[in-house]
């Protein structure tokens, strides 16, 4: 994270160890969700604001639980109730929010870097919650602590694994932040997409080389331990991005079929919001080695610990 004051903008702003010890703060945080009283009073004097200019269901509410189970007061940022729409600023908004007391920012946007620009006007962390096409990085923490449960990996040492990633690369932060977490924690990547579905090599943070590209999700699925699969972003796809969602569906959607092929041991994910029918069959989605549920319930530990550490500067109670 960054040192002057700890915003969590990219995944990049984390070394290898601070993931670790996030992911095993995380741990000790979803030991606190099976207690009867599932709170901490260790933040009680803080006050966080979830500024969401963009939707969101999972991370919006991931955060608010999150800050609620460490005692914290949340303030609630919707765009679409605020006076963005009378016409007032970004930056006005974001020194508003500041100004009400707030320790923390987390914040959502459309645009790629406005959470960094936030990040500059104001005195407090931020955290970026999603920024466009950019990055995601809570979300590819999230992911890191769930493939680690899953597989009881120590130390958050990936290299026994590989884990593809399949489809709408080029309009995913989840994407761009996971890819670049699970190459740095050693993971054997492999994207599979379109061409058209991709961003250049040099949009994707890691060393050239380090992740292998193929348009062949058949070919791949045998060997993966982990099949992440991403979101159709049609919000944000270009005209022509793809033919159709049902050439989509035949060349990267997940079936029982396909699904039949995977390894024994192998996991399903996704961020969510999911198309079932598109990305993953219906009755697929479902499956017990889909860990969508998982992820979103890891999702509250992980970003107790983002909170925790942001505004502690600890790795422990
Ligand atoms: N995974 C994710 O970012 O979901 P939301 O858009 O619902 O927050």
């Amino acid at each position: 994270m960054t040192k002057e004051k700890k915003n969590l903008l990219d995944i990049s702003d984390l070394s290898k160890d601070e993931i670790k010890n996030l992911v095993k703060l995380a741990s000790f945080f979803a030991e606190v969700a099976k207690r009867p009283v599932p709170k901490v009073p260790v933040l009680q004097a803080k006050q966080v604001v979830t500024a969401f200019f963009e939707p969101s269901t999972r991370t919006r509410l991931s955060f608010e639980v999150a800050a609620k189970r460490l005692s914290a007061s949340v303030v609630t940022f919707t765009a679409a109730t605020s006076s963005i729409t009378k016409g007032e600023s970004v930056k006005d908004t974001a020194m508003t929010l500041k100004n009400l007391g707030s320790d923390l920012l987390i914040v959502r946007h459309a645009s790629a870097g406005v959470p960094h620009q936030i990040a500059k006007w104001v005195d407090v962390p931020v955290v970026n919650a999603g920024d466009g096409r950019h990055q995601h990085p809570s979300q590819a923490l999230l992911d890191c602590y769930t493939i680690s449960e899953n597989f009881y990996v120590t130390d958050c040492d990936f290299s026994g694994l590989e884990i593809g990633i399949v489809g709408d690369i080029l309009n995913s932060r989840v994407a761009r932040s996971c890819i670049e977490a699970f190459v740095r924690l050693g993971a054997k990547v492999t994207v599979v997409a379109a061409p058209t579905l991709l961003p250049a090599a040099e949009f994707l943070s890691v060393p050239e080389g380090s992740v292998s590209f193929t348009e062949n999700l058949d070919e791949v699925l045998p060997r993966l331990d982990v099949l992440y699969l991403l979101r159709v972003q049609l919000e944000r796809m270009e005209k022509n991005a793809f033919p159709g969602v049902r050439e989509y569906v035949t060349r990267f959607g997940l079936d029982a079929g396909r699904a039949a092929v995977m390894k024994k041991s192998a996991v399903i994910m996704h961020p969510g919001p999911i198309n079932r029918g598109v990305e993953i069959a219906a009755d697929v989605a479902d499956y017990p080695n889909v860990l969508i549920g998982e992820q979103v319930k890891n999702g509250i530990a992980m970003r107790m610990a983002i909170i925790y550490y942001i505004l502690t500067s600890r790795y422990e109670l």
